[in-house]
């Protein structure tokens, strides 16, 4: 079962010359799994906060690649908050944590790397369903 220690910080390679920097990230190389979508959050007012859900599969990759923002993480025992506030570190989310994404500096991009294209049946989006699912995949597990 996965806890918010299996969140990782993340290293990502970085290129940095006088004329700018670089971060490349590789499917399966600079993350633990194949890139099947990105897209990012953007335009979201300063100070405020989205997220709210959890994936039953799905694998990601968060990195602030523009401002800050905080990511909480919550795997239904211990609560975990992380900072990003750098292009250079990408935050793994394994499947079944349940997440929120706080304090928004203004500006802010959060660029979100994920292993499955979008699909709606893969939310859970209330935390008592969360809770509820979470232990009857550890049933099943044990
Ligand atoms: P959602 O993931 O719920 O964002 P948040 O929890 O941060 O508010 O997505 C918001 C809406 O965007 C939702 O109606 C589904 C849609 N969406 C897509 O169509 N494709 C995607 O890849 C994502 C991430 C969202």
């Amino acid at each position: 079962m996965t806890t918010v220690n299996d969140c990782r910080l993340l290293d990502l390679p970085r290129i940095v010359r006088e004329e700018g920097s670089i971060t490349p990230i590789e499917g399966g190389k600079h993350v633990p799994f194949e890139i099947a979508r990105v897209y990012y959050l953007y335009d979201v007012p300063g100070g405020s906060s989205r997220g709210g859900h959890a994936h039953k599969q799905l694998l990601q990759l968060m990195v602030a690649v523009m401002g800050s923002f905080d990511v909480v993480l919550d795997d239904g025992y211990t609560r975990r908050r992380v900072s990003l506030n750098r292009g250079y570190y990408g935050l793994y989310l394994p499947n079944l944590i349940w997440r929120e994404l706080e304090n928004f500096s203004s500006g802010a991009i959060c660029v979100v790397l994920a292993s499955q294209p979008y699909q709606e049946s893969e939310y859970i989006r209330e935390y008592s369903n969360f809770i509820h699912y979470k232990k009857s995949v550890a049933q099943t597990v044990r």
